[in-house]
């Protein structure tokens, strides 16, 4: 699914001053970027956009061909519902439900998954000891871990992640990046993602620099915005 920005503009409220101005990103279907930038610059905000749970003041929003501009919220919502993946860099999971629930949670295109193949999933995030234990109990960087394991089982066609090692150390920081790429449908993929078909996009935002290794793709935020 590609993703193609245009002449976008995003201010802050309540002022309305500006917080960047991006004249055009382009991300082909199957590609793998990694974003990159100080904090405080409005990457977060700039995922937002792409997920469509955020509306730039003005430009235009294209992902797989579609304008999010041009739809309802429920449009929107369903849209989310069917192509995206997101892993937010916190408050990811339902705290009062295990590591397991909150992977079983995740539906791949409307159905959800089976118990085994959520297991499949926390195994390949070396979580599978941490299974029973509720998400409220789980260290930030479990949370993420886990949170990469429902972006496994829904095998969707765009996955944004947001920050997604900010609270792992070098060794966790490798296998999540594995996972993620993993995710895209590389042979990594879990129960029907080992024979899917085209590759999913892969967006990172980070200014995590253990990542730059694993991606080909890289791209400087200052340098793709006016601020
Ligand atoms: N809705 C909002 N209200 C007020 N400030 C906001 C809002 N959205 C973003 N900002 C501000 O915009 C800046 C960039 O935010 P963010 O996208 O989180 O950057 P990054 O992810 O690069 O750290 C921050 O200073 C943040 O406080
Ligand atoms: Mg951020």
């Amino acid at each position: 699914m590609d993703v193609e920005l245009k002449n976008i503009r995003v201010e802050i409220p309540p002022q309305g001053q500006l917080l960047f101005e991006l004249p055009e990103l382009k991300v082909a279907a199957g590609e793998r970027v990694l974003i990159q930038g100080p904090s405080g610059r409005g990457k977060t905000t700039l995922l937002h956009i792409v997920a469509g749970l955020l509306r730039p003041q003005s430009g235009s929003v294209k992902v797989g061909g579609q304008d999010l501009g041009q739809m309802t919220e429920p449009q929107r919502s369903a849209w989310r519902r069917d192509h995206l993946a997101l892993v937010f860099q916190k408050l990811n999971l339902l705290p009062h439900l295990t590591s397991l629930e909150n992977v079983m949670l995740m539906r791949r295109h409307g159905e959800f998954v089976s118990r085994e193949e959520a297991q499949e999933a926390l195994a390949q995030v070396k979580m599978s000891s941490r299974e029973r234990v509720l998400a409220a109990h789980l260290s930030l960087g479990e949370q993420q871990r886990v949170a990469v394991a429902r972006v496994l089982v829904a095998s969707p066609q765009l996955i944004l992640a947001d920050e997604p090692t900010s609270s792992l150390d070098d060794f966790h920081t490798q296998e999540i990046i594995e996972a993620l790429l993993g995710a895209t449908g590389g042979s990594e993929g879990v129960g029907q993602n080992k024979a899917r078909g085209p590759q999913a996009t892969l967006v990172v935002v980070s200014h995590d620099h253990r990542l730059r290794q694993s991606f080909t793709r890289h791209l400087d935020f200052d340098q793709m915005v006016k601020a």
